[in-house]
């Protein structure tokens, strides 16, 4: 019997795939929630977190981070206290990719206006294989934290 359910599992991930290369219905694959920039303390540098959620079976990379608000967006992965640039992140299959405070991040340089709690932010995420998502990404205070315990 075991020998009959790996087939059947290995046949969905196909379908899940096909699915994933038939153009705009890819984008379903991944979403993007909690996101939020803090209200920052200078007038040339911000930075922002989220949560991209990958509900389909393949994994995708996040490849780029543009936004109207600053001339720059870069990517940053935090290991041992100090940040890297990253030109990629891995949103696994059925996985997550957190940027949050103390963690991964975005940065935002050359801020064309200063953000200010309750504006948003327009931003997009550009991803391998499902496209471009837009995300209006709130501006809370410079001590905003997300709850935790989901
Ligand atoms: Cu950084």
């Amino acid at each position: 019997m075991r020998r009959l359910v790996l087939p059947a599992v290995l046949l969905a991930g196909t379908v899940a795939l096909t699915g994933c290369d038939g153009g705009g219905d890819s984008a379903a694959h991944v979403s993007v929630g909690s996101s939020y920039m803090p209200q920052p303390v200078s007038d040339e540098m911000a930075a922002g977190f989220l949560t991209v959620v990958n509900r389909g079976g393949t994994a995708d990379q996040l490849t780029s981070v543009t936004s109207d608000a600053a001339s720059d967006v870069t990517m940053h992965s935090t290991a041992g206290g100090a940040m890297e640039a990253k030109s990629s992140f891995a949103v696994p299959a059925h996985g997550r990719l957190v940027f949050r405070s103390g963690g991964n991040h975005l940065m935002f340089d050359g801020l064309k206006r200063k953000p200010k709690q309750g504006d948003t932010v327009t931003v997009k995420l550009t991803f391998a294989r499902s496209g471009t998502l837009t995300v209006e990404m709130p501006v809370k205070s410079a001590t905003y934290r997300p709850p935790t315990g989901h």
